[in-house]
């Protein structure tokens, strides 16, 4: 079947089992999970049970969306999303993405867990995405143009909205919580990287690294979405400390950050100008 009409589909699908309509979608990133358990009066679909869509095989990674209430809007939540590195095509990572723009999303919040790559960032600390680097990996909107949704080829100047990099820093500020811009470098995984490769993407001008969320932010971006990326600093990158690398490190720090970060997506919820 032609893409578009995949997606379609699968949004027709879930936008029927919807009680009321979606203003803001979330991609949360391991460990953020959580945050789709506390929606009220939550309705959740099980990503097997959409047609077409992919199914997320990451240990951890719960594959549904969830639909409610968080701080007085109406949000659809993704609980785990698809990356490369599980063996899904591009068209498959953003496929969720897409999905909540044919139901009349243009705001989607997007989380992970990054290492980081700038020296004065810290374990457990928070970064607003202003930029990424992700000529590393293949683009989403490699094959034929969806033209319902953008342009072949589209402009990439402000992926991440400034108007909500704003929002976000004032709801950090009201919170006295301490917050980072960056730039994101996308790494396709699933191996963490090595120190060279570090020390390349510094010099290239990335502050953290991670291995999802360019795709989908790209997607969003031909689709004519705001996006707002937030990473969660869950390690110094290889080669920083004298130490391995662990997704037992990664998901022990975002465990640990699990409550402030909750707290910081909710007020964004609440004050983003969507
Ligand atoms: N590298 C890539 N992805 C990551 C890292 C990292 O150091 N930490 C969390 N996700």
């Amino acid at each position: 079947m032609e893409n578009y009409k995949k997606i379609k589909t699968a949004a027709d699908y879930v936008g029927g089992l919807l009680p009321g309509k979606p203003v803001i979608g979330m991609t949360l990133g391991s460990g953020l999970g959580m945050l789709a358990d506390t929606l009220e009066d939550p309705v959740e679909i099980g990503y097997e049970s959409i047609p077409g869509f992919p199914v997320s095989t990451v240990k951890g990674h719960e594959g549904k969306f969830v639909y409610g209430g968080l701080s007085g809007r109406k949000v659809l939540a993704m609980k785990g999303r698809f990356h490369y590195f599980e063996g899904y095509e591009m068209k498959q990572v953003v496929m969720g993405v897409l999905l909540m723009k044919l139901l009349g999303i243009n705001d989607v919040i997007l989380t992970n867990a990054a290492g980081g790559i700038n020296a004065s960032f810290s374990e457990g600390c928070l970064m607003l995405i202003t930029d990424h680097i992700g000529f590393i990996g293949p683009s989403p909107l490699r094959g034929l143009n969806i033209e319902e949704l953008g342009p072949r080829f589209p402009d990439m100047s402000e992926v991440y909205c400034r108007r909500h990099i704003a929002k976000a820093e004032e709801c950090a500020a009201e919170m006295g919580m301490d917050i980072e811009r960056g730039i994101y470098c996308y790494a396709l995984g699933p191996q963490y990287e090595t120190p060279a490769e570090i020390r390349a993407m510094r010099i290239l001008g990335a502050d953290a690294v991670g291995m999802s969320t360019v795709p989908e932010a790209v997607a969003a971006n031909h689709a004519g979405m705001n996006v707002l990326g937030i990473s969660c600093i869950t390690n110094m990158a290889a080669g920083m400390v004298d130490k391995p690398l662990s997704h037992a490190e990664v998901m022990e720090t975002t465990e640990r950050v699990r409550g402030q970060f909750m707290e910081y997506i909710k007020r964004i919820v609440k004050k983003l100008e969507v």
